[in-house]
């Protein structure tokens, strides 16, 4: 009898035990649900900017060197992302064949990247005809396509294309659905699972990812960028209209003294109203502290777990007029609230006006890398 008692106890034991552990695993997967992003793309990336995207490479003050992708790799990066602009090398009239010699460097950059086993993006960048005269550019820009997906069919899958960067002008939503669709109909044809990344419209903001209408492909990868807040992140940049010319915005807001506003600046009622925001509000309400980070971060994971569709912030940076510590700690933000919601992410840029790296001093901008490659030594002073 006393036999009987202690088995009968050791098994409503067991019986416990089984639904704790059964019911603690169903809610791990709910708590987690929002969270569930599928991930292809390594978590860390860098941009080679203003190199293959200038008119001419040297032109914007960067070359890309073979011994860059080692720099990078062992800086703890997994990933480069090389802005080509194919346009640029492409004959105007049919067939719009691209200049052999600039295949050939793209190859030889391509197999640097591979040989530091780097995943590497190539996309075309700066097409900027593209953006303005889609109809009258949309064959050669499938042919350039055609031409890049038979040169690179045999390359790994390590090597991923992103269809466009940065679909602007009169690449609406619905007429930029309409190219990207027939580019990736006629990569399909060529290399049927290779990764794509295509990208919304508007300038591939988080918010415009809702617009993108794709085909049922399983080997799709979106991206998106982020520059919030701008009036901090391009401030007095040279390519962006003047009233982003007020120069002098910290993050985190607000600045102990008021800052004097550009004249361009105080044309334009929405900037106005957010310098007052940013001189009054608290950290964490400012315009200037993660308030817009973190709502277009929210946006891009959302979608992505709604469609299943893997998302990647292909650029985010800011620019070098800003103070150093400000960029530092709004690089932390971005990729800690990335990584937070298992984005991966690319920074911009390697070498230039944005840069990480410094090609006079060959060293990396410390307080930039600590940003974006954390370890016990180098953390960055957490934000409250
Ligand atoms: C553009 C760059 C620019 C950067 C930040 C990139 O997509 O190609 O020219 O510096 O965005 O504005």
């Amino acid at each position: 009898m006393k036999f009987l008692t202690s088995r009968i106890f050791f098994l409503c034991i067991g019986i416990v035990i089984l639904i704790t552990l059964f019911f603690s695993s169903c809610s791990n997967q709910i708590l987690q649900f929002p969270h569930l992003v599928k991930q292809v793309l390594p978590l860390r990336g860098m941009n080679l900017g203003n190199a293959l995207e200038a008119p001419v490479e040297g032109e914007w003050g960067v070359v890309i060197e073979d011994g860059f992708f080692q720099i990078i790799r062992q800086a703890g990066f997994e990933l480069v992302r090389i802005p080509i602009r194919w346009s640029a090398h492409a004959l105007k009239g049919f067939p719009y064949t691209i200049d052999p010699d600039f295949f050939q460097r793209i190859d030889h950059v391509i197999q640097q990247a591979l040989n530091q086993e780097l995943a590497v993006v190539i996309n075309v960048h700066h097409y900027e005809e593209l953006n303005w005269f889609p109809a009258d550019h949309q064959e050669r820009f499938l042919s350039i396509w055609k031409q890049i997906a038979l040169r690179y069919a045999t390359y790994p899958e390590l090597l991923f294309f992103e269809l466009l960067n940065e679909p602007t002008g009169n690449l609406t939503p619905s007429t930029w659905n309409s190219i990207q669709n027939k580019t990736i109909q006629e990569i399909r044809q060529i290399d049927p699972t290779r990764w794509l990344i295509v990208t919304p419209a508007d300038w591939g903001s988080a918010f415009s990812l809702k617009y993108l209408s794709l085909p049922d492909d399983p080997y799709l990868i979106a991206t998106f960028h982020l520059y919030e807040p701008f009036l901090f992140t391009h401030q007095g940049a040279s390519w962006v209209p003047s009233y982003y010319h007020t120069v002098g915005v910290i993050y985190p807001g607000p600045p102990d003294t008021p800052l004097q506003l550009h004249p361009d600046t105080l044309e334009v009622p929405w900037i106005v109203r957010w310098f007052e925001d940013y001189h009054e509000l608290p950290y964490p309400q400012n315009p200037s502290g993660p308030i817009p980070v973190r709502r277009a971060l929210n946006t891009a994971r959302d979608w992505s777990v709604k469609t299943g569709i893997p998302i990647w912030l292909g650029e985010f940076g800011a620019y070098e007029m800003a103070d150093l510590e400000s960029r530092a700690r709004w690089t932390q933000t971005v990729r800690q609230e990335s990584e937070d919601r298992q984005i991966p992410w690319t920074y911009w840029e390697f070498a230039a006006g944005f840069g990480a790296y410094c090609l006079n001093t060959h060293q990396w901008v410390q307080p930039l890398l600590d940003a974006l490659i954390p370890s016990d030594k180098n953390e960055v002073d957490q934000l409250p």
